[in-house]
């Protein structure tokens, strides 16, 4: 039986969502290749400080998670019971299948998936000390309050208003005892949890933790779209606190297409210390020509021999150069969709049936510009959209088979490529290549696929100064 210590987040997936009226209950809308619920799932399984999952699922829909329920991904999913009529239903119904009143309970809302860990943390540490916690961010529209006739009746003071989002987290007995006393008075009409404790146990202090605007709940069709933006732009959490030292990747074997300079060259020195036995490939130092379907396959065959597995394909080669589009050659325009859209292509169908042997991955680089195209290097951008595209979709075909893909998005970073391109720029504003390289031999390691990491000038001073 669970101890009663034990922290469960309880993932509130009850409702059928119709206001984004998309005639599916919303947390099986998929965005990035998953259902929403399965994205919250992850956030959820990846905190370390969670020790159970349980989620609470539409009772009409509730068999199109069952694959959920043996995902290796999941293990700390232990049960997918029905939801009830109304939110608070629900919460009930989670309510009565858990046991141990000291029991840190989460309550979330399937249908947020952006929840961090820090959100996560907050809470749970905020249950050390209160027995309510509810989660909010101050609301940047002035909140008024209107009459049965439309007409302002109020305008609250705006630094004392919140907007709350989930967790919504409690000992267990609290928010048990506060629906008990609920569930006594006529008058009782639904509010969120946090409204029912504030209700019917004034006496209990409830703590509010900040949320984040990407905490946001998919509530109408705008937000699917939102949602399908910050997840294509999200920067995953990898955690930067791991990222000091070298992953361990001893026994793997790496393939590095473009690795002769540049970030490539840093990827290499690094995988290889850190246990990797390492082949690099590209037209400098093999005469591979990564256009050429033939020259990627016999490369691959090459790297298999010598490694005698290959966990992970690094695909780095790429051109960039700047110049208006209509004074552009053929030739460089060719080139450049070619080397950096094309040649992904093609290594990703190649190396594909090596990877399947490995459960292993590829790692393809994009650029900051692939959220907007950008001036004089047009079809630059245009390929690095399409890398994100391939991610993406690749992720998606090849879910079922534990091959995955990410793609790593370096802000700008100081190679030979980049200072070719825009000349010497101020120190302090450019990526090290080997920071670069670090977060790509972390990605190696990590469960990710289908991701964007994005590697952030900022957030790599900010390690680099805690160090
Ligand atoms: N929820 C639930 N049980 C219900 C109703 C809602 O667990 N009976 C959950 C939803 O699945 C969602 C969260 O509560 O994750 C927030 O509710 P809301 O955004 O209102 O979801 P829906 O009720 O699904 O949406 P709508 O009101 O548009 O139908």
């Amino acid at each position: 039986m669970a101890d009663s210590t034990r922290t469960v987040a309880v993932v509130l997936a009850g409702g059928i969502g119709v206001r984004v009226g998309l005639g599916i209950p919303k947390q099986l809308i998929r965005i990035a290749g998953k259902a929403i619920v399965e994205h919250t799932l992850e956030a959820l399984e990846a905190s370390e400080r969670i020790d159970e999952i349980i989620i609470m699922m539409n009772a009409g829909a509730i068999s199109e998670l069952d694959r959920l329920k043996t995902d290796p991904r999941f293990p700390k999913l232990t049960r997918i019971l029905p939801g009830g009529q109304t939110r608070n239903d629900t919460t009930q119904l989670a309510i009565a299948a858990l046991s141990g009143d000291d029991t840190k309970v989460l309550f979330h809302d399937a249908v947020r998936p952006f929840i961090d860990d820090r959100i996560i943390d907050d809470c749970i540490d905020a249950l050390d000390t209160y027995e309510a916690v509810d989660t909010a961010i101050p609301s940047a529209d002035t909140i008024i309050q209107i009459d049965d006739a439309g007409h302002i009746s109020g305008i609250p003071d705006r630094s004392h208003l919140r907007r709350g989002q989930t967790p919504q987290a409690f000992r267990l007995g609290t928010i048990r005892r506060a629906y008990e006393l609920a569930r006594k008075d006529p008058t009782f009409h639904a509010t969120d949890d946090c409204g029912v404790v504030f209700s019917y146990l004034p006496e209990v202090p409830i703590h509010v933790v900040d949320g984040t605007p990407e905490n946001m709940k998919v509530t109408e069709p705008i937000d699917v779209h939102i949602a399908d933006k910050l997840f294509q732009l999200q920067s995953t959490s990898l955690s930067l606190e791991g990222m000091q030292a070298l992953p361990d990747l001893t026994g793997r074997g790496v393939v590095v297409f473009g690795g002769s300079y540049g970030i490539g060259a840093s990827i290499v020195r690094q995988a290889e210390s850190a246990g990797a036995t390492v082949r690099e490939y590209s037209r400098s130092t093999t005469g591979t020509d990564v256009t050429s379907a033939k020259q990627v396959k016999n490369a691959l065959a090459d790297a298999a021999r010598h490694l005698g597995r290959i966990d992970a394909v690094v695909v780095t080669a790429g051109v960039l150069r700047i110049a208006p589009l209509v004074d552009t050659t053929k030739k460089d325009l060719k080139k450049t969709i070619q080397t950096n859209l094309t040649a992904p292509a093609l290594i990703c169908r190649e190396a594909y049936r090596y990877l399947a042997e490995t459960q292993g991955q590829v790692i393809l680089f994009t650029s900051s510009s692939y959220t907007r195209g950008r001036a004089n290097y047009s079809t630059y951008s245009a390929t690095k959209a399409g890398v994100v595209n391939l991610t993406q979709a690749l992720s998606e075909e090849w879910a079922d088979d534990g091959v995955r893909i990410n793609c790593i998005n370096p802000q700008r970073t100081a190679t030979p490529m980049r200072t070719a391109a825009f000349g010497e720029e101020p120190a302090g504003t450019l990526l090290d290549p080997e920071d670069v390289a670090r977060v790509t031999t972390h990605v190696m390691r990590a469960g990710l696929t289908g991701q964007v990491v994005t590697v952030d000038v900022a957030a790599m001073a900010a390690l680099k100064e805690r160090k």
